[in-house]
């Protein structure tokens, strides 16, 4: 099997698992007070008709980002910060693995049904690594880390978090360890919680209905549609605005800034279409800070 044929194979066998276990293992979210299998159970459908992103996107950015610290010849200690599904460990694994490095790999999130997902596509390719389930403000596994590895996940964080964030990232990393992660930049968005709007709820589900058309696995049209509709209804981010918020944050917090790049190609090609939260296109911010 070719390497994209396997990809989609995972893919494809990831789906139909996060759908059967995410309403036992999905930990159920205060704010909505319902499970998050909406989320972790349809991720990869919606990853299967391309109408989200994944970090294998910005492979280069992550694979550039990561050379030095690969270079410095030290542990591999790798935490992957939140993960929606297999695919940033996988990116990870694959990095390391191609530049013949030693990667000893912990995943962090605060549900279980990701970690499942990970656990199992490590098993499926023989590559052991570490899980962990809760809130990673609270994570304090007792060592320290070379990387923190995330997407997208700064947007999970009201900006008044952010510190609190940034504060628990520095005690995991060991000094001179770094964050290697991509931030969505939203400059015409106030500080406010945001969803879809109804344009961008309309947009999206008619994406997903015209990529659906036939049915994909178990799932028939309708389905992927009510299941587009369900996402768009509850999903919410807390919009990072611009490079200079990010800036200050990781100044502010004990960072320096090795590389803060803004890439505003996926939005210019988008035409100025609405995207919602996680929907694919807009601009984004990459990002290595070093811990001082
Ligand atoms: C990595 S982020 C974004 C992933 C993806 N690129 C996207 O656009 O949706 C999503 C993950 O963060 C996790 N998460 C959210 N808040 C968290 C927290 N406080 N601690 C640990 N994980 C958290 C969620 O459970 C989810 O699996």
């Amino acid at each position: 099997m070719s390497g994209p044929d396997r990809q989609r194979q995972d893919l494809i066998e990831c789906a139909t698992l996060a759908r059967r276990i995410a309403p036992a293992t999905c930990r159920v979210d205060p704010a909505l007070g319902e499970a998050c299998a909406w989320y972790h159970g349809f991720w990869p459908y919606l990853r299967l008709l391309e109408v989200v992103g994944s970090p294998y996107r910005h492979q280069g950015f992550f694979r550039e980002a990561l050379a030095p610290s690969i270079a410095g010849g030290n542990r591999g200690r790798v935490l992957v910060s939140g993960a929606v599904d297999y695919a940033m460990p996988a990116l990870a694994i694959d990095i390391y693995r191609e530049a013949g490095a030693a990667l000893d790999l912990t995943v962090a999130d605060i549900c279980e049904t990701p970690l499942a997902l990970v656990r199992w596509y490590g098993a499926r390719i023989g590559v052991s690594l570490a899980t962990s389930a809760g809130d990673i403000l609270d994570y304090a596994p007792g060592g320290v880390f070379d990387v923190i590895l995330t997407h997208s996940f700064l947007a999970m964080f009201p900006p008044d978090r952010r510190r609190a964030l940034l504060r628990r990232w520095r005690l995991l990393l060991r000094p001179g360890g770094v964050v290697v992660t991509i931030s969505r930049l939203r400059p015409d968005s106030s500080e406010a919680r945001i969803g879809f709007t109804p344009l961008e709820a309309e947009n999206f589900i008619a994406a997903v209905g015209r990529a659906a058309q036939g049915g994909l696995l178990d799932l028939d049209a309708k389905a992927l549609v009510a299941g587009a509709r369900a996402y768009v209804e509850r999903q919410r981010i807390w919009p990072v605005r611009t490079a200079a918020e990010i800036e200050a944050l990781f100044q502010d917090s004990g960072f320096r800034l090795e590389r803060l790049e803004e890439n505003w190609t996926e939005r210019a090609a988008a035409k100025g279409a609405a995207s919602g939260p996680t929907a694919k296109g807009g601009a984004y911010a990459m990002i290595v800070a070093v811990r001082s």
